[in-house]
């Protein structure tokens, strides 16, 4: 049996409670995952793509069967790079599901072998992003049910460094 490698993409500014749950239920399910930060470029970032990978290669120590990346190019040539064809995403109830279907369809045009399989959030991380969280922490609210401990400091730290006006 070939092994399984699905790339887990995304921009994780910065990586979040709902991301990690994804990540986790992957690697129980594909033989490898590869986390991927890559841009989007209708966004604007508050991490850089190094802090990123830092913070989530600190969240995701211990797990066997990851790799954390980042790739500065199209998703389906990253994909491709890592001889895959597999790509997996996470969807959370209402918010997601026009953009990652288009994204999934566009893939799919570019190279027709490209598979995306969504995995639904769990409940209790359906409504969580990293932009809701990144509001919360502008205004200092409580983002300690939604962040892992090493990321909470992180943000907090750009807080204090006055990065989030
Ligand atoms: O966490 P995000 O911001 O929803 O992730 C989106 C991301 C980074 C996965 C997407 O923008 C992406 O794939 N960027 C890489 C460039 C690319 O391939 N764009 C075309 C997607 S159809």
């Amino acid at each position: 049996m070939s092994t399984k490698i699905a790339v887990y993409p995304g921009s994780f500014d910065p990586i979040t409670k709902g991301h990690l749950d994804m990540i986790e239920r992957a690697t129980k399910i594909f033989d490898k995952v590869i986390v991927c930060v890559m841009i989007n470029s209708s966004k604007n970032y508050l991490f850089n793509c190094e802090e990123r990978v830092a913070l989530i290669k600190d969240c995701l120590d211990g797990i066997e069967n990851v790799e954390v990346d980042f790739y500065d190019g199209l998703l389906i040539d990253y994909v491709r790079m890592r001889n895959t064809n597999i790509i997996v995403k996470g969807l959370r109830a209402f918010l997601d599901f026009e953009y990652e279907f288009q994204m999934a369809l566009t893939n799919k045009h570019l190279d027709n072998e490209i598979e995306t399989f969504f995995m639904i959030t769990s409940n209790k991380h359906s409504y969580l992003s990293s932009t809701l969280v990144k509001e919360l922490v502008k205004y200092q609210g409580d983002v300690s049910d939604f962040l892992p401990k090493n990321v909470e400091k992180a943000i907090q730290k750009k807080y204090e460094e006055g990065c989030m006006k």
